[in-house]
């Protein structure tokens, strides 16, 4: 089998996908719609970072897709229900690097506060400006946090070790870490905190939810941040703000459009403004997390092949399965309507075949069921395949 990874993917993931036996071809950039549809072709694999986008188009065009690596957080650029529906799994790294947004979410927290990359700028071009108007500590200073999940939670208790008072906003009800105060509104929390920071899910109903509205309910001289991603805030305003004086800093790292590579030209109406810190998308990037996300996703990858493991993916319906050594072990994919799985279980019996194990879950429209046969013949094969609901039959082992 072949697998194509893109983006610069850590080099650990090619060995983890050699090691199983997978030919790996490997590219440093992104690529568009049609030079993604030429070299998709005859590909297994793939494996993509923020930059690729998987469109509907692309998955038609690319008939022997198994599976898809987002070696990343966010699988927005990719039509996970279209996938679904063409039985291709798609994983991604939910957890790997976490903590690095954490880290560089508090690193900008205390540059902005502390006006670091003014004074660093002032002393490269030779002014001594010693001065403590306008910079501050984090100790006691009122976060407030919008989107509490993997990110958003990790970063409340980093900030709460650090002396700030945590105040968080999230859509679902969520657990509260330590001391952190969860706001009934996102005005509640707008109107509450000092530094106000997103780490929102990148969903389409999130597009520009950010914008002159909410910056106007921030508290005067606030600072804000966005790692989350470009599109759910709008710019313009956050310019508008800045220059007012009501916002004080804002550090950004996610852009509603980004370069496709690294020393491409990058263009935002935030260049240029005092107390602004811009990052080109790394609140992710550093050699642990990247490190981590290629040994998660590759993994992922390489089980979901060899044993038909869907754990935490993205679009499939979720089985954790042991290894299957000798034997076979039928793996199908299925629109989830009544009755498929006494459909698999009587061709099986029709077929003399006896079921040694099996496991069923479903997610949505879709049903995945997972026997484990001695043998299995070509015609029962054939009578599995023939089913209407049938998305996906894969044959693993013997
Ligand atoms: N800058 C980077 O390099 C970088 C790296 C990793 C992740 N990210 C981005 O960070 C964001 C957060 O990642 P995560 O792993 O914590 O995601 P997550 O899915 O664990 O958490 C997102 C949380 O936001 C909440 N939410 C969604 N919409 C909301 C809204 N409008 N108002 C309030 N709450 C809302 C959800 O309920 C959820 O709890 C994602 O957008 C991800 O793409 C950026």
């Amino acid at each position: 089998m072949k697998a194509l990874l893109l983006e610069s993917i850590h080099p650990f993931a090619e060995s983890i996908l050699r090691e199983a036996g997978f030919e790996v071809e490997t590219r440093t950039g992104a690529l568009d719609e049609p030079e993604l549809v030429e070299a998709l072709q005859g590909v297994d694999l793939v494996g993509i970072r923020s930059k690729t986008e998987i469109t509907p188009a692309v998955l038609e065009k690319s008939a022997g897709l198994t599976a898809i690596g987002a070696f990343c957080i966010g699988t927005n650029q990719i039509a996970l229900d279209e996938a679904a529906a063409r039985g291709i799994a798609t994983f991604n790294a939910p957890f790997s690097n976490t903590r690095s947004v954490v880290e560089l979410a508090i690193a900008e927290i205390i540059a902005m506060a502390r006006r670091l990359t003014e004074k660093d700028s002032s002393l490269h071009d030779g002014v001594w400006d010693k001065n403590s108007k306008g910079s501050h500590e984090i100790r006691g200073r009122k976060l407030g946090i919008v989107g509490y999940g993997n990110i958003g939670s990790q970063l409340s208790v980093v900030a709460e070790m650090l002396g700030l008072q945590v105040f968080f906003y999230d859509t679902d009800d969520k657990l509260a870490m330590g001391n952190a105060h969860r706001c009934d509104s996102l005005e509640e929390l707008l109107e509450t905190a000092e530094v106000i920071t997103l780490h929102v899910d990148g969903r389409s109903g999130n597009a520009g939810f950010f914008g002159a509205e909410q910056f106007a309910k921030m508290r005067e001289r606030a600072l804000f941040l966005n790692l989350s991603r470009g599109f759910v805030v709008d710019y313009e305003a956050l310019r508008e703000n800045l220059l007012s004086g009501h916002i004080a800093g804002a550090a950004v790292d996610v852009f509603p459009t980004e370069p496709k590579k690294r020393g491409d030209a990058f263009h935002s109406p935030l260049q240029g403004i005092p107390n602004v810190i811009l990052t080109p998308h790394i609140g992710g990037s550093t050699e642990e997390a990247q490190e981590d996300i290629g040994r998660f996703v590759a993994s992922k990858l390489r089980d979901y092949v060899q044993r038909g493991t869907t754990t935490l993916s993205v679009n499939l319906p979720s089985l954790t399965l042991e290894e299957r050594p000798g034997g076979r072990r039928i793996t199908h994919l299925h629109r989830n309507t009544p009755g498929v799985l006494a459909k698999v279980n009587s061709i099986l019996a029709e077929h003399g075949v006896n079921i040694e194990g099996q496991l069923l879950n479903t997610r949505g429209e879709n049903g995945y069921v997972v026997t484990d046969v001695p043998q299995l013949p070509d015609a029962a094969v054939a009578d599995l395949q023939a089913m209407p609901e049938t998305i996906q039959l894969r044959v693993i082992g013997g």
